[in-house]
């Protein structure tokens, strides 16, 4: 789980390069490297850390040269160290390559190899491709054959790019299983890992599909297939979002950003065409069993939607964690898989993808990147539209798909009759008017979230619960606090407690409890009930509620008083002051929290 681009053109691409990677360091950021071509020969520069570390420590941008490859990696083969930062060379140093990816076979290669006296540098599977290209070479006299011969020996999932001083203004790019885009400028040609690596220079992009591999100067391009070397005759595509979008735009980190962002990204997913999502729909209707499936946040969008299904449409759908559909997953023709991904690079989304496509079932996603794998593998595609997302960590791509399923629940349950007319209305008026409440409470609430944070910094322990649709929002809002705290935190069904959990709390387990607005009285009575046990257990309760909530205001410790919304958008309005929570908890503590550790944006490995 890596990120790679590749440049070549009319002058020194170094800083251009440079720039590249740096965009794509959320894809990894444990290490990084590059390789250039200059006066004919090739030069390299590799080290642990993120782009600017390493940057630091090995200047990469005093470097030259007008053709170039980088890395930044997120470590699966081989631990974080120099030697395994890539690229990676073959033993006659005339190849260097960068991947993403897995070549599963790498060890039954390494000793073939070994056996042969090549001697390896590194513990990574990557290195097994570069010397076999080093190897063919040898044997073919030329670069492409050598490079097509050595992609024979290797299995597994990869996006590949090569530079090498025998062709010093090409590039060659590969892409099996990772993904790969290529971008074109003036004078410019980039591949790499995805579009925010080259957005500064040119929207021209486009995507390539597996079994294929891209030959780039700096005026030409050309796509093969990897079977037969024969021409994929492609057209670029324009990509709508821009390099501003992308950056931080004043924001202290990208997380706070996107945070923010989130009224925007809910009215583009509102802005998705009705006939989208009623296409979407009438797939549901025609399946057998129809599935939603994500993993990480995404499951939890899921679970969200499958409350909204229950309970707007009188449907059960089946949610089911990506990584676990292969184990429990019952998929038979005619039924429908719909999976959820922000990225659309998940491998275990994608498998649960192909699993539903292996046995004919009909496939849907919801996703947030154009051209990404997941969107071109699945019967219908709807582009959620919340723009890049960069922070690690997922806030408002997932806000938009709760809004989409809840569309879609909406149009399901008005179809067949068990949502009336002004229910509908309602609720589509209620959504429509969301972001405008949202920025408000966004810009007047942040500082109230901020002091909430600062009376929880010295909790390490943590239960997050709702009940109901509260019940996933928790479990979501507890995934944000661990991966930007790295406290323990734990979400769980407020009616779980006292079946077991309960057994954990004293005055140092804190809680924090998502408490639905008066008028959802079973739900608000429920959730309070839980609350009062945590209570008479000296558990500090934490909450966030609504304005006129008299009763939780006073049995809570500390609250946050949200203004009055609609019932169907209060969990929404929660979760987004949740993220804010674990924003300012990750700022006292001084936490990496668009980068934390050990994570990497879209896992593209299993
Ligand atoms: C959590 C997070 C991850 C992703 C998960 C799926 O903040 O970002 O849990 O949600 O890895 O990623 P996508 O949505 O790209 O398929």
């Amino acid at each position: 789980m890596c990120g790679i681009s590749a440049v070549v053109g009319q002058k020194n691409i170094v800083p251009i390069l440079f720039e590249s990677i740096k965009n794509l360091e959320y894809r990894g950021y444990d290490s990084c490297g590059m390789a250039v071509i200059h006066e004919g020969k090739l030069a390299w520069r590799k080290n642990t850390g993120g782009v600017d570390e390493v940057n630091k420590k090995e200047h990469l941008t005093g470097m030259q040269g007008r053709t170039g490859i980088a890395h930044t990696r997120w470590a699966t083969h081989g631990r974080v160290d120099a030697l395994n930062a890539h690229p990676h060379l073959s033993s006659d140093g005339l190849f260097a390559i960068v991947h993403n990816g897995i070549f599963n076979n790498y060890q039954a290669l390494r000793q073939e190899l070994e056996a042969k006296g090549i001697v390896f540098l590194s513990q990574t599977d990557t290195e097994v491709l570069a010397h076999l290209i080093g190897l063919a070479f040898q044997e073919f006299g030329q670069v492409e054959p050598a490079l097509l011969a050595a992609l024979e020996r290797v299995e597994g999932t990869y996006a590949v790019a090569l530079t090498t001083p025998l062709e010093p203004e090409r590039l060659y790019a590969v892409r099996k299983g990772s993904p790969l885009v290529l971008g074109f400028g003036e004078g410019i040609q980039f591949a790499a890992s995805d579009v925010n690596a080259f957005l500064p220079y040119t929207r021209s992009a486009l995507f390539m599909d597996d079994g294929e591999y891209a030959v780039l100067t700096h005026d030409s391009w050309q796509v093969r297939r990897m079977a037969d070397s024969t021409p994929v005759e492609k057209s670029p595509v324009h990509i709508e979002w821009d390099a501003e979008t992308s950056r931080k735009g004043g924001y202290s980190h990208y997380m706070l950003k996107e945070i923010f962002d989130q009224p925007l990204t809910i009215t583009n997913a509102m802005n998705i065409p009705r006939q989208e999502i009623i296409s979407l729909v009438e797939m549901i209707r025609q399946a057998g069993t129809t599935y939603l499936v994500g993993v990480g946040t995404t499951y939890y969008v899921a679970m969200v939607g499958q409350y909204l299904c229950s309970q707007l449409a009188g449907r059960y759908i089946p949610v089911v964690s990506s990584d676990e559909f292969y184990e429990l997953g019952v998929v038979a023709p005619g039924d429908l898989v719909i999976a959820l991904s922000q990225s659309g690079e998940t491998y275990d989304t994608r498998m649960a993808v192909q699993f539903a496509k292996d046995r004919k079932a009909h496939t849907a996603c919801i996703v947030n990147v154009m051209g990404s794998t997941l969107s071109r593998m699945v019967d219908q595609v709807i582009m959620q539209g919340s723009g890049p997302e960069i922070c690690v960590v997922s806030t408002k791509a997932a806000i938009a798909q709760m809004v989409i399923l809840m569309r879609a629940a909406m149009e399901l349950g008005l179809s067949e009759g068990h949502l009336t007319e002004e229910s509908y209305r309602d609720i589509h008026k209620a959504l429509g008017e969301f972001p405008q409440v949202l920025q408000k409470t966004l810009n007047e609430l942040s500082g109230f979230v901020r002091n909430l944070a600062e009376k929880a910094e010295d909790y390490q322990n943590w239960l997050f619960m709702g009940r109901g649709i509260y019940y996933p929002i928790a479990m979501e809002a507890a995934l944000k606090m661990k991966e930007v705290t790295y406290l323990h935190v734990e979400g769980l069904p407020a009616g779980f407690l006292k079946h077991g959990t309960l057994a954990m709390v004293d005055s140092r387990m804190a809680s924090l409890f998502f408490i639905p607005p008066p008028e959802s009285r079973e739900l608000h009575k429920q959730t309070l009930a839980a609350l009062e046990e945590v209570k008479a257990r000296s558990g500090p309760v934490f909450g966030l509620m609504f304005q006129g909530d008299t009763q939780s205001a006073q049995v809570l410790d500390h609250y946050v008083e949200l203004p009055q919304v609609p019932a169907a958008m209060a969990p929404f309005m929660e979760l987004v002051v949740a993220q804010v929570f674990s924003y300012f908890s990750a700022l006292r503590l001084g936490r990496s929290i668009d980068k934390p550790r050990n994570l990497a944006k879209s896992v593209t490995v299993g």
